[in-house]
């Protein structure tokens, strides 16, 4: 009975008995993915197929806690509004449904289409609680509605007990599928190669490099275009450890990656601390941009956060290149563009000066802000979630020469120790002049984008409805607005 009622309600999810109208609760994001009911982390199974964006996503059907990992299933036409689907893939006896991918299998090389009908393949991690991590594929023959696990699973086990996170994509000059997976203890990234999903042969390593400071987890190995030259493209490796990710730039030739920045450096994708497990979409149209989706939540304080009668969201799909600054592959992240579609223009200034604070006399916690500032005294930048002594801050700091993210003035945060704890969030940049600040915020959820989008800050917080000030500040001197434009941004639920 109660799986029905899981079941019915992810289909239909507007009310559930007793607890009131779905996406309207107090910290909602509204034009963010969250699942209507109980937990979710990593975003799994990415793939666009005829027109759909699916999203697969690590789920528990049975409570908003961690547990009984399922791929749960939502598809989109835009990215922006989604539509729930039942269970994918489901937990089985002593075998949870971790992490991996999806393909459109064109060809058939797995041999599972029937009748003409093109297979998607999910290709994840079957786990088995402190015994055995082995990978394990699943097809659909309906568009990715309905699955059938294979019946010769596992088809890769190394006997480990730590082993997991398989990303694979269609690898064209060679003509074979390449899988990327974790060895998460030892912090390395083994590739693999297939000729029909099924039998993997085992190619070459990567790592340990950059941060080993935590397991490393959810390897996404991705091609993407160089900002500005036609033509050119480089791959991305990007990985989760430690409720943070690092991102590597170099070639891969179908066999190896090799990592092209400098190896003592350490890149993240995000500098804040709630986006975790990014993978980007296979199978994109051409002149599509790659574009990744990760987990907004931090395994330090995840299953804790104070949102019922669901836990955890996706960032807004984000579109990946690269650019080199001095010497340095610096990944570029940009918000996915039809987000304008929601807009609702509510403020527009051009060149202020201010000084302390100054703020703007409209209020939001559902909003866009797309501000260029030049920052005069020691410190300055922008609050949102302002009022009654609250605020989260995204600023520069002049003397110290860092971008940050504090948000040790937001209400709400005893309900976690360390996520008390984690509050400040800075990394060095070097700053002349004007300084755009491109941000989201919706709810609990904030995603900024830091110029043209070479530096990215996430961040969850959970403000009481009154805390709804913009404000912009300037420590020790003043301060100036290029231009700074407000907008509302309609649910999308
Ligand atoms: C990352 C992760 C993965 C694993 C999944 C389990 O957040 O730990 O390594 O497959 O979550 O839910």
């Amino acid at each position: 009975m109660k799986k029905n009622l899981v079941f019915f309600c992810l289909l239909f999810p507007i009310t559930i008995f007793g607890q009131g109208k779905l996406y309207t609760e107090h910290f909602r994001p509204g034009f963010h993915f969250s699942p209507a009911v109980n937990w979710c982390n990593d975003p799994n199974g990415l793939v666009y197929n005829n027109g759909i964006y699916h999203l697969f996503y690590q789920h528990n059907p049975f409570g908003n806690v961690w547990g009984h990992m399922t791929w749960a299933h939502a598809t989109s036409k835009d990215l922006i509004h989604w539509k729930h689907l039942p269970i994918a893939i489901a937990e089985e006896k002593d075998t949870m449904i971790f992490s991996g991918t999806c393909v459109v299998d064109k060809n058939n090389t797995s041999g599972f289409g029937k009748n003409g009908i093109v297979p998607m393949v999910a290709i994840y991690t079957g786990h088995i609680e402190n015994k055995n991590q082995s990978q394990h594929i699943a097809y659909s023959l309906d568009s990715g509605t309905t699955w059938t696990k294979y019946n010769k699973n596992p088809v890769l086990d190394l006997g480990k007990k730590d082993f997991r996170d398989p990303k694979v994509f269609w690898y064209a000059p060679k003509n074979y599928w390449v899988m990327a997976l974790m060895f998460p203890v030892e912090h390395f990234v083994q590739f693999y190669s297939s000729n029909n999903l099924k039998d993997w042969k085992h190619l070459s390593d990567f790592g340990p490099a950059g941060d080993t400071s935590g397991v490393w987890e959810c390897p996404d190995l991705t091609q993407v275009p160089i900002e500005g030259g036609k033509e050119k493209k480089k791959w991305l490796l990007q990985m989760s450890m430690n409720g943070t990710m690092q991102y590597f730039v170099g070639e891969f030739d179908g066999v190896t990656f090799k990592n092209e920045n400098p190896a003592d450096k350490i890149f993240r994708p995000d500098y804040g601390p709630d986006y975790y497990a990014a993978i980007a979409y296979n199978q994109l149209p051409t002149a599509h941009q790659p574009t990744a989706i990760g987990w907004i939540n931090n395994w330090n304080y995840a299953n804790d956060i104070p949102t019922t009668p669901w836990k955890g969201a996706m960032s807004l799909p984000r579109t990946l290149s690269v650019k080199k600054i001095n010497g340095e592959w610096i990944l570029i992240q940009k918000p996915v563009e039809k987000i304008t579609t929601q807009r609702k223009a509510i403020y527009k200034d051009l060149k202020v000066g201010f000084k302390n604070v100054m703020r703007l006399p409209i209020t939001s916690q559902q909003c866009e802000i797309d501000a260029s500032l030049e920052i005069g005294g020691s410190a300055g930048g922008l609050r949102i979630a302002a009022g009654h002594d609250h605020y989260l801050e995204i600023g520069y700091d002049t003397v110290k020469k860092v971008l940050y993210l504090d948000r040790s003035k937001t209400a709400n945060q005893s309900f976690n120790k360390n996520f008390e704890k984690m509050n400040r969030f800075e990394i060095p940049y070097l700053s002349k002049g004007y300084i755009r600040l491109h941000v989201f915020f919706d709810k609990s959820i904030l995603e900024v984008f830091v110029n043209n989008g070479d530096r990215v800050f996430t961040a969850q917080l959970f403000p009481d409805e009154k805390d709804n000030a913009i404000e912009f500040f300037s420590n020790n001197g003043s301060g100036s607005l290029g231009y700074c434009y407000v907008y509302e941004i309609k649910p999308a639920w």
